[in-house]
């Protein structure tokens, strides 16, 4: 299934910059790269015919990027380990390459790249070819690159993307990650059809989802953007598959807004960046939702009543109805309920309207940010 590139689409369409557009396209970049993908509760990938033979006998999944790709690997590993049981490490191309790593014909190594053209994720997959490893691409670019160095390639549809700033690429490389995680338990055998089946609909009900947070929440974000136009440094705390997202919301601030911030795992606090506390800190904490993990939940919580015990302004991004955040957050942006794997696809898009928010807020171009370039085509 192709879905075709239009160049009017390319456009801003009204309105103010292309990542403005862009995050507004995040529910039609899911619903797209999901489209022609299921059937029936089943996955079925067209681009992965007669390629089973990809997934068998493998013992690890290396999955390799740079900047956002990055952290959208980081986030399929939890998928992709719980599900169809394997190891998944994820590894900075650039890192991956100039080492000496143990991979060979039982390695899939897995690239993801909106552009197809980032050289250092070019040379990693074809180190990792020379090595004798597979190679699977996830591609934003039809024709790039790098899906035609490697063996096989899924493609996320989520249309051109023109903002530096990677938004729609980002929840788009999740959902392939996804399918592709759900296609390999399916080959593999370690999950039910029913079990799969679950997975789907979680999946299929995204864009809505999506579209629900762009709805309610983006004025107010928006506005304590707008609040914080002066603000000095921010910080981002996540656990499990919240961690990345962090990662993800402390990278979309540097890169627009040019406001030092940093994303944590939640639980390495203790170990040292507590430190970084002072009064007015602005922190924002991912929590995951009670109802998969209470104990997950509950250290979270407490997380929050230490940051705020040595000052700290929170903001909590929540499920709709965890009302244990109420007391100790600053402020709760919310979002829908939905399966565990399925809450960072919702929390990183008040990350990215904050982004935006705060630097517009600070008068900047938020579509071509100083030093960045859109595709890296040098080392
Ligand atoms: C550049 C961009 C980032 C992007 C990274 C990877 O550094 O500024 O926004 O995440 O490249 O790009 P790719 O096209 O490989 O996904």
């Amino acid at each position: 299934f192709d879905v075709t590139w239009d160049a009017a689409a390319a456009e801003k369409g009204g309105w103010p910059s292309f990542m403005s557009k862009e995050v507004s396209e995040e529910p039609e970049a899911i619903a797209n790269t999901l489209r022609g993908r299921i059937n029936n509760g089943a996955v079925e990938i067209p681009e992965l015919d007669g390629l089973d033979g990809l997934f068998e006998g493998i013992s690890r999944i290396v999955v390799i990027a740079c900047g956002t790709a990055a952290y959208a690997g980081q986030v399929g590993k939890y998928a992709i380990e719980q599900w169809a049981r394997i190891p998944v490490d994820v590894e900075l191309a650039h890192e991956f390459r100039y080492r000496d790593p143990v991979i060979g014909p039982d390695t899939l190594v897995v690239s993801i790249s909106q552009s197809g053209e980032t050289m250092d994720t070019l040379m990693a997959v074809k180190f990792a070819r020379e090595r004798g490893a597979r190679t699977l691409s996830i591609c934003n670019t039809q024709g790039a690159t790098i899906p035609r160095e490697s063996d096989a390639v899924v493609y996320t549809h989520a249309g051109p993307e023109v903002a530096v700033a990677s938004t729609k690429a980002f929840v788009a490389q999740i959902a392939a990650l996804y399918l592709l995680a759900l296609h390999v338990a399916r080959v593999r055998g370690t999950m039910s059809a029913e079990a799969i089946a679950e997975q789907v609909d979680e999946l299929e009900a995204v864009p809505t989802k999506i579209q629900r947070i762009l709805d309610t929440e983006s004025a107010r974000i928006t506005e304590l953007a707008h609040w914080m136009a002066d603000t000095r440094s921010v910080l981002f705390l996540g656990r499990h598959v919240g961690f990345p997202i962090a990662l993800e919301g402390a990278l979309k601030l540097k890169e627009i807004s040019y406001i030092h911030a940093e994303g944590f795992a939640a639980g390495e606090l203790k170990h040292g960046p507590i430190a970084l506390i002072e009064p007015g800190q602005p922190v924002f904490v991912i929590v995951p939702s009670p109802r998969a993990s209470a104990l997950l939940h509950s250290k979270v919580v407490s997380t929050i009543e230490e940051i705020r015990a040595r000052g700290a302004r929170v903001i909590a991004i929540a499920e709709e109805g965890d009302a244990a955040v109420l007391p100790t957050a600053d402020e709760v942006l919310r979002i829908p309920l939905a399966a565990p794997l399925i809450e960072p696809l919702l929390a990183v898009v008040p990350l990215h309207l904050f982004a935006m928010g705060l630097a517009t807020a600070k008068g900047l171009d938020v579509d071509q940010p100083r030093n960045l370039a859109k595709s890296v085509t040098v080392e």
